[in-house]
C-alpha cells in the first residue's frame, strides 16, 4: 500500500466508488515510447470477497486478475500486471504508442455486491525538437519575404507557436501529421524588411505540454550600402589647412571599398588625398570647390553620396565658425589669466628668497624685464648671487639650425607635427591607392583592415 499521506495529497485524482473504494488516477500522462504504469487499488472490506479485477478500454479486455484463475493478460508484449492481489491490479503499458490514448477501466466484481469501476484518461504526449532560425538571405528589396522560421518537429499534441517581435509582419504556421501520431509546426515570419530590420530582435515561443522554449533570434537583412558623408562645416576658406571628409556606411554584407570621385567626373584635385574612407585636404584652394562623391561598395551593389563643397574667399564667421572663436577667446582668456598668476606667484617668491640671502645686490628696483616664466624657473636654481639678469642663453635653435641643414631629409622632432606624420604616411598609401590590389582580391567582409586603419587615422587628425 501506498502512504496515507500520498493517497490524501492525490485524493481529487482518484475516483470513490459508493461504499466499496476502488482507486484509480482521474488523468495520467504518459511518453510516446516510455512506459506507463496505471494502479488500480480496492480497499479491503472483511464482508466483501472481490472475485476479479479488469483493465479495459473502449469494451475490449487488456488484463484479467481472478484470485482464483490467477491472470490473463490479451498481448504480454505490451501489457503486464503488477503483482496484482485482491486488493490491487496495476496495469504496465510496456512502450507507449500515440493510438493508447483514451479512457482505461479498471472493473472489479464484487461478491456479493456486483461491479464497480473507475477510469483513467491517459494521454500520450512527445516531447518535441525545437528549432528556430534567422533567413540569412532575407534581402532589403521591398517584397514581402520570410525573415525568420520557427520548427517544433515530431510533437504530440502538436506545439502552439507564436512570435514576439518589434517589427510588423504577418504569420504563416504549417503542421504536418507524423505516421505515429506526432505532429510538425513549421512557423514562418513574413514580412517586406527594411535595412533597420537587420540585427533586430525576434523570439520565437514554442508552447508544448512538455515545455515552454522560447528561442531568441536576430534578424538578418542584406542591403547595399548606405553612405553618409561628415566633415565639411560650411567653412572651407581660401588657405585654409587640415580639413577632411569622413565617408560613414552601412550595410549588409559588410562594405568592402570607400572610392572617392568628383561630381562632375573630372579626376580628384592634387590638392586632396583619398585614403579609403577620408578625403584629406592639404590646403584649401578653388579646385576643391566642387562637389564630392563616396561611392561605397558591398555585395549587392553601389552606391554615393554627393558633398557639395563651397570654398570662400574669406572664413565664415557666422555659425560653426563663430562658436569655434567664442570658444578659442575663452581658453585663450583662461590661460592668460594662469600665465599672469603663475608669473605673480613666481615674482613674490623670487623676491623673497632675494631679501633673505643677499640684501645689498637686488636692494633696488631692478631696470629689467621680467624674462618668460619657464626661464625664471631655471634661474631660481640658481643662488642669487650668480643670476646673470641679462645674459640669458639664446635658445638652442642658433646650435640646432646647421645641424638641421645638415641632416637634410631628416627634419627635428619638434617640427614633425601628427599632421605632417601623418601625410608623410599617406604618400606611401596613395601609391598603393593607385594601384589597388584589393580591389581583385577583396579582403574578409568583417574586418576590412583598410576601414580599421580609416577609424584609427580620425582621432589622430583631431589632435
Ligand atoms: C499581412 O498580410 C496581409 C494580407 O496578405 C497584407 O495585406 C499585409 O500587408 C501583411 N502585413 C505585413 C506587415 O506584412
Ligand atoms: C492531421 O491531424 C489532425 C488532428 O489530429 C487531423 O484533423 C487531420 O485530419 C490530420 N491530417 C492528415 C492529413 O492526416
Ligand atoms: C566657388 O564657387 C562658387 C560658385 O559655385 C563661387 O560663388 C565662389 O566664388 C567660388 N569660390 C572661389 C574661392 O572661387
Amino acid at each position: 500500500m501506498r502512504c496515507p499521506l500520498l493517497l490524501l495529497l492525490l485524493g481529487p485524482l482518484y475516483t470513490v466508488i459508493q461504499a466499496q473504494q476502488i482507486y484509480v488516477k482521474e488523468t495520467l500522462t504518459g511518453i510516446i515510447d516510455q512506459e506507463a504504469i496505471l494502479p488500480c487499488t480496492i480497499s479491503s472490506d472483511p464482508n466483501i470477497r472481490v472475485s476479479q479485477i479488469m483493465w479495459e478500454k473502449g469494451g475490449n479486455s487488456i488484463a484479467v486478475y481472478s484470485p482464483q484463475h490467477g491472470t490473463h493478460v490479451s498481448e504480454p508484449n505490451r501489457y503486464q500486471l503488477l503483482e496484482p492481489s485482491p486488493s490491487s491490479a496495476t496495469l504496465r503499458i510496456l512502450s507507449l504508442r500515440a493510438a493508447e490514448e483514451g479512457d482505461y477501466s479498471c472493473e472489479v466484481t464484487l461478491f456479493p455486491a456486483g461491479n464497480r469501476k473507475a477510469t483513467t484518461k491517459l494521454a500520450v504526449i512527445a516531447v518535441p525538437q525545437n528549432s528556430a532560425e534567422a533567413n540569412s538571405e532575407a534581402l532589403a528589396n521591398g517584397e514581402e519575404q520570410t525573415v525568420a522560421t520557427c520548427r517544433s518537429s515530431n510533437g504530440r499534441p502538436p506545439s502552439r507557436i507564436t512570435w514576439q517581435t518589434s517589427l510588423p509582419g504577418n504569420v504563416t504556421t504549417i503542421m504536418t501529421n507524423g505516421t505515429n501520431g506526432t505532429y510538425t509546426v513549421v512557423s514562418r515570419y513574413v514580412m517586406t524588411p527594411t535595412s533597420q530590420a537587420d540585427g533586430m530582435p525576434i523570439t520565437c515561443n514554442i508552447d508544448h505540454e512538455s515545455a515552454a522554449v522560447p528561442i531568441p533570434l536576430r534578424l538578418s537583412v542584406m542591403y547595399p550600402p548606405e553612405v553618409t558623408v561628415e566633415g565639411y562645416d560650411d567653412n572651407w576658406h581660401l588657405k585654409r589647412n587640415g580639413v577632411f571628409l569622413t565617408c560613414s556606411a552601412k550595410g549588409n554584407p559588410h562594405p568592402t571599398s570607400y572610392t572617392w570621385k568628383t561630381a562632375d567626373g573630372s579626376s580628384l584635385p592634387p590638392t586632396v588625398r583619398a585614403k579609403d574612407n577620408m578625403l584629406y585636404v592639404d590646403e584649401v584652394d578653388e579646385r576643391v570647390n566642387r562637389s564630392f562623391l563616396c561611392e561605397v561598395t558591398n555585395a549587392l551593389g553601389s552606391r554615393a553620396y554627393r558633398q557639395d563643397v563651397l570654398v570662400r574667399e574669406k572664413p565664415n564667421y557666422s555659425g560653426a565658425g563663430a562658436t569655434g572663436g567664442i570658444i578659442g577667446g575663452i581658453i585663450a582668456a583662461i590661460v592668460g589669466i594662469a600665465v599672469v598668476v603663475t608669473v605673480i606667484l613666481i615674482c613674490r617668491q623670487q623676491r623673497k628668497n632675494q631679501t633673505a640671502t643677499d640684501d645689498e645686490d637686488f636692494e633696488g628696483p631692478p631696470a629689467y624685464k621680467p624674462p618668460p616664466p619657464s626661464i625664471k624657473l631655471q634661474m631660481e636654481k640658481q643662488s642669487a648671487e650668480e643670476m646673470p639678469l641679462k645674459s640669458i642663453p639664446p635658445p638652442s635653435e642658433s646650435t640646432d639650425g646647421p645641424e638641421m641643414e645638415l641632416n637634410g631629409k631628416t627634419p627635428p622632432k619638434y617640427q614633425m607635427t601628427p599632421e605632417s606624420q601623418r601625410y608623410s604616411a599617406l604618400q606611401d598609401d596613395y601609391v598603393e591607392n593607385e594601384n589597388p590590389i584589393y580591389n581583385v582580391f577583396p579582403g574578409p567582409v568583417n574586418a576590412s583592415p583598410r576601414e580599421e586603419e580609416g577609424i584609427v587615422m580620425s582621432p589622430a587628425v583631431y589632435v
